[in-house]
């Protein structure tokens, strides 16, 4: 495997990546987990355990794999994750993965812990961007990150939830994980927040003996961030709301009253806390407990075309691709993410037509294998 050409499929452009960062503190930051890494591993190998049951001789020489999300249509059902600091992987960051995004017709998630501000990102941004909040413990920061999105041309508004402090990384302890010199939080520059500690910047209260992330995640975020402040958050401005992280149908339902318009069923990538529920069960259970049409989406674990079939089939509205897109980058910068979004994108087309369906609002769950029926 030689060039980006010679890469069939996303576990070869992981080992790529790997190859071409070199960066250990970095690439470990990117793939690790929390703890026992075993809800990391889990979401992958739940798509695993599905089973289809595919539909013969059906006429599916037109496919469609278009779709819309929050009344926006986009060419494929497949959006980009928000993932911390792009510019680790590649020079290119987030500048790059929006360009990639406006070229595949799809949306793109910016983190608040993007290396690019979102002025920065929106500027390049086709119609095609959502910001992703962190809700900081002072809440004028978080105030003007909401403002700032809007007017940067951000679509929507996607809070996460699941982070009240950072989940256990055993690898970044170990690495001390920060920053490098020459990257910050730029989002957070304006507030003089764009450090994490021991980076003899003397913005963070002392050496960190952990993860400089967990300690920044500790003393800036609001811990006792409760479904009230979601009112606060869905009235700071007019762009759809959705929730990230939720893993419980009762959740869903009160993330729905709070007047959230979709809601990401996440466990953070196996980031945050260790045996959470594998999010493709999670999403099975909270799609039943949802109105018919609300917005649902799933990330985690992704890494065929197929599982993506699963996901919709089980009530996803679309997916979120979070390290596929920074292992994309490390490869090849901005070309490198089209590549992750077109190999998915063409293994997802190549899974319908074997399954006997043309358009996404075909697929159901009746295409997949109930396990009581597995022998
Ligand atoms: C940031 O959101 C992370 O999961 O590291």
């Amino acid at each position: 495997m030689n060039t980006p050409e010679d890469i069939i499929n996303l576990f070869e452009l992981e080992q790529a990546a790997r190859t071409k960062m070199g960066n250990q503190t970095a690439w470990d930051y990117y793939a690790s987990g929390a703890m026992d890494e075993i809800t990391l591993r889990e979401n992958r190998q739940s798509y695993e355990r599905i089973f289809l049951r595919p539909r013969m001789l059906v006429d599916v020489s037109q496919r469609d794999l278009s779709t819309k999300v929050l009344g926006q249509k986009v060419d494929m059902p497949i959006l980009i994750a928000p993932t911390a600091f792009q510019k680790l992987a590649h020079a290119d960051g987030e500048l790059g993965t929006i360009k990639a995004a406006n070229r595949c017709g799809t949306i793109m998630c910016l983190s608040t812990l993007a290396t690019s501000s979102i002025e920065e990102v929106g500027a390049q941004a086709d119609n095609n961007l959502w910001f992703q909040l962190y809700v900081y413990k002072d809440r004028e920061i978080t105030k003007d990150l909401v403002a700032r999105a809007k007017a940067a041309g951000a679509k929507a508004l996607v809070v996460t939830v699941d982070s009240p402090l950072l989940g256990r990384r055993e690898r970044d302890i170990r690495n001390r994980f920060t920053l490098p010199k020459g990257l910050t939080v730029a989002n957070l520059s304006k507030a003089g927040l764009e450090n994490l500690p021991d980076d003899g910047s003397g913005n963070m209260p002392g050496n960190t003996k952990e993860s400089g992330l967990a300690a920044y995640i500790a003393s800036l975020y609001d811990e006792s961030l409760t479904w009230k402040d979601l009112n606060w958050i869905a009235q700071l401005s007019d762009l759809p709301l959705l929730v990230k992280g939720i893993l419980r149908a009762d959740d869903a339902k009160r993330a729905i009253k709070c007047g959230a318009e979709g809601i990401i069923v996440s466990n953070h990538g196996g980031r945050q806390l260790d045996t959470a529920i594998p999010t493709i069960s999670a999403l099975a259970m909270i799609k039943d407990a949802v109105p018919k049409d609300f917005e649902l989406f799933v990330d985690g674990g992704i890494r065929r075309g197929s599982d993506i079939l699963k996901a919709l089939a089980l009530g996803a509205r679309a997916v979120l691709i979070g390290r596929p897109v920074l292992w994309g980058l490390a490869v090849a910068g901005s070309e490198g993410v089209d590549l992750a979004l077109n190999l998915l994108r063409k293994e997802l087309d190549l899974s319908m037509a074997l399954s006997g369906v043309s358009s996404l609002k075909e697929i159901k769950r009746d295409l997949l294998v109930d396990r009581k029926d597995l022998i």
